[in-house]
């Protein structure tokens, strides 16, 4: 089944049929991954934490030298809300990438940039206080032996179209029921989730890897570590070691899509859904509910 059929996307400032959604065979986004994008979560109709995704866009484009072919955020949030609308969505992902778009030439980009820009939705119910989350389960992780690159060979922190590191990872669940792969850095450090950041809780303190380690700022990162501060949790940003995650009391991922995702194995290793994991999921739930029409 194709679960495009039926719905809008936006493709250079037109609506069209998914379909016929396309771009150009040349576009460097296609071709070299040369792009940047986000996944945004919309509630009730409205983007959450709009501000945090374009910010990301904004870096990432700059690491990849053609922020200044990004449309300004009012343009921007236009298209997504124009998608949104003409799918009638209350609730979905929205996926808004930018890439460096179609040039004369080779590798080397050229100055001139005339940005390819997407935007792609599907729905995705709220969990919300009352409901399911859209996660079938708590998640099963397995530590990849794919390592994360160097920072200084591929930044981290930029969204771009390129993968592949986190494909690899997951390729190497196969055969297993694990659902997200885990990266260590070079240096045998606890990074991220192929598509998550991990969270975990030891000490009576709430535990992630700290934003010098080469991991992506997750948005939903940064909420639950608010939400935690103004919980009065304690919270430490650091280095750990696979040994530290799996001695941990309480593990948990996040990301736009599963906001916060209860963790229960790690390799051998099985963890209860815990207390602060379930209350952290609970004030994420209320944030939405007192900020996002239902
Ligand atoms: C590598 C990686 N880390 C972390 C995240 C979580 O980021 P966010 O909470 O902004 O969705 C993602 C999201 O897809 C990701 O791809």
């Amino acid at each position: 089944v194709d679960e495009q059929m039926g719905l809008t996307y936006h493709v250079d400032g037109a609506l069209v049929p998914a379909e016929e959604a396309s771009v150009d065979v040349r576009d460097r986004g296609f071709m070299y991954g040369d792009a940047g994008f986000e996944t945004l979560r919309v509630y009730g109709g409205t983007v959450f934490a709009w501000a945090a995704h374009v910010d990301r866009l904004e870096r990432t484009l700059s690491t990849l030298g053609f922020a200044e072919a990004m449309p300004p955020c009012d343009d921007l949030r236009d298209r997504v809300r124009a998608t949104v609308d003409a799918n009638a969505f209350d609730d979905c992902w929205a996926k808004l990438s930018i890439s460096r778009g179609v040039q004369p030439g080779k590798l080397t980009p050229g100055p001139r940039v005339d940005p390819t820009i997407v935007v792609t939705v599907g729905e995705l119910p709220r969990g919300g206080v009352a409901g399911e989350a859209v996660w079938d389960d708590p998640a099963t992780v397995r530590i990849a032996t794919t390592r994360k690159p160097d920072p200084a060979a591929f930044p981290p922190a930029a969204k771009t179209h390129n993968y592949l590191n986190g494909i690899l990872a997951r390729r190497e669940l196969r055969d297993t029921d694990a659902d997200e792969a885990v990266l260590l850095d070079a240096d045998g450090y606890v990074t991220e989730g192929a598509t998550s950041n991990l969270f975990f809780v030891a000490d009576g303190r709430l535990k992630t890897p700290a934003s010098g380690r080469p991991l992506l700022p997750g948005v939903t990162r940064s909420v639950v570590l608010d939400l935690a501060r103004e919980e009065d949790v304690p919270v430490e940003t650091g280095s750990y070691r696979p040994n530290d995650l799996l001695r941990a009391d309480e593990v948990f991922l996040t990301n736009t899509s599963w906001e916060v995702r209860p963790v229960t194995r790690v390799d051998g290793t099985a963890f209860e859904v815990g207390p602060l994991t379930r209350l952290l999921g609970r004030l994420f739930d209320e944030r939405v509910e007192a900020e996002y029409d239902a």
